[in-house]
């Protein structure tokens, strides 16, 4: 008999590679979809590709997280083996718009899926992943982050993610749970939503290049993370959930790069070099070289559209946050002890995969435009 595996937040970006991974291990896949006016599976059938819809390999159920009813007819029909509870109001920036809808949803949604567990008497059965955040650590007490340094969240989100953090130490050390949580510094990928900083980067630096756009508007761009790739952190996700015993864990790469290194990055994927000029809100990032772009990013040097001196990156006030977080930095050597895991990918070929695929939609826009190349 496979393994049921119930997945919340199945059609973000982290749903799409552990449903793919746990399909690929034989689990029976469940995913949690909320009803929306638009079609919220458009990721996966992108990343699936064609036959998503006919193959029906994931069993999707309408379900949120701030409905306790609902949740709980879920687990009692399914009777998983595994729940990954991904869904998040996962924008830091948004929280501080919606702090009680994020509250509810991140903090509230964790004890509703524990306590339905429980309730359920399945509290022996079903192991329970909580999508934990490197945003705990906020304001940083100590670099680089481990398990044991002090939590200081710096916004509702954080707090949020906070409460769900601590009710899935809780429900383990109260009921013997197999309650864990996976501490996950910034993971991305092409599948990345379009407002987070990376993705937003490689999306509108791909439309400048072509043409489509003429400048990305940026808020901190000195924040630094320690980014790496959804791939490898869904795998952490699942090896977390198969230990003896249920233990709360780092998940990060060690090194980090600001916001601005990350922009150096993917313009040189496309063949540009970029110079920073002004400081504060008049900081702006200038075209400074045009050379060849990389083989094999889909695009030739007559098809750039921007020239040396453009003004491709300006700052907006509206991008700065209420509080923020400027520097973020994991160890994750209990994971790579205990857990076996690393991080594979590194962070110039993240950068590449991204600017890449978006490259390849900018250019798609194109043709649907023109019905060719100008
Ligand atoms: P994401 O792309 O924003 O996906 C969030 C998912 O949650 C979506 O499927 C969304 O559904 C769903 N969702 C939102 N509100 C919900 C609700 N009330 N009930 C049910 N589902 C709801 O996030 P992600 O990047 O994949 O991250 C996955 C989880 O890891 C999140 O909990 C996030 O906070 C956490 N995390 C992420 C990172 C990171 O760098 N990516 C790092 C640490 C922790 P719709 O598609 O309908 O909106
Ligand atoms: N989104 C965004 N948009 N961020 C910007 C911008 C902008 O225009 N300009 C600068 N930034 C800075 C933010 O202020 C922040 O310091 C950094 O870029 C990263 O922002 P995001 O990509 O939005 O991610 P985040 O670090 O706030 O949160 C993400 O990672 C967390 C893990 O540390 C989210 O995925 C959270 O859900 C996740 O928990």
């Amino acid at each position: 008999m496979s393994k049921k595996a119930l997945i919340t937040g199945i059609t973000g970006q982290d749903g799409a590679y552990l449903s793919e991974l746990l399909l690929k291990k034989g689990y029976e896949v469940f995913g949690v979809r909320r009803r929306v006016s638009v079609d919220n599976l458009s990721r996966l059938r992108e990343f699936y590709g064609p036959g998503f819809d006919a193959d029906k390999k994931i069993k999707f159920r309408y379900g949120d997280v701030t409905d306790s009813p609902g949740i709980t007819r879920l687990i009692a029909e399914i009777k998983p083996d595994e729940i990954y509870n991904l869904a998040a109001q996962s924008h830091v920036a948004v929280s501080f718009e919606q702090p009680e809808y994020t509250a509810n949803c991140d903090a509230l949604g964790a004890l509703r899926l524990l306590e339905a567990v429980r309730t359920l008497g399945l509290e022996k059965k079903t192991r329970f992943y909580q999508a934990s955040t490197s945003e705990l650590f906020g304001k940083v007490r100590e670099a680089p982050q481990t398990e044991l340094t002090p939590f200081y969240p710096r916004s509702p989100y954080g707090a949020s993610k906070l409460f769900g953090y601590w009710i899935t130490v809780n429900y383990r050390e109260s009921y013997g749970m197999f309650a864990a949580n996976g501490i996950l510094f910034n993971h991305e990928s092409p599948l990345r939503g379009e407002t987070f900083v990376t993705r937003k980067i490689t999306l509108a630096l791909s439309r400048i290049v072509l043409g489509l756009e003429k400048c990305l508007f940026m808020g901190n761009i000195n924040s630094k993370r320690d980014w790496g790739h959804a791939r490898d952190y869904v795998e952490a996700m699942w090896l977390i959930l198969q230990q003896k015993k249920a233990e709360d864990f780092v998940i990060a790469t060690g090194l980090q790069y600001s916001v601005k290194e990350f922009i150096e990055a993917a313009v040189k994927v496309a063949g540009l070099a970029i110079k920073w000029e002004g400081r504060g809100l008049s900081e702006k990032g200038i075209v400074d070289g045009i050379g060849r772009p990389a083989r094999d990013c889909g695009i030739a040097p007559g098809m750039i559209k921007v020239k040396k001196g453009d003004v491709i990156v300006k700052i907006a006030p509206e991008f700065f946050r209420p509080a923020e977080v400027e520097t973020l930095q994991g160890d994750f050597s209990k994971a790579g002890k205990k857990l076996g895991w690393s991080p594979k990918i590194k962070f110039a070929e993240l950068v590449r995969e991204m600017i890449i695929s978006d490259l390849k939609l900018a250019r798609r826009v194109i043709y649907l435009k023109t019905g060719g190349f100008q």
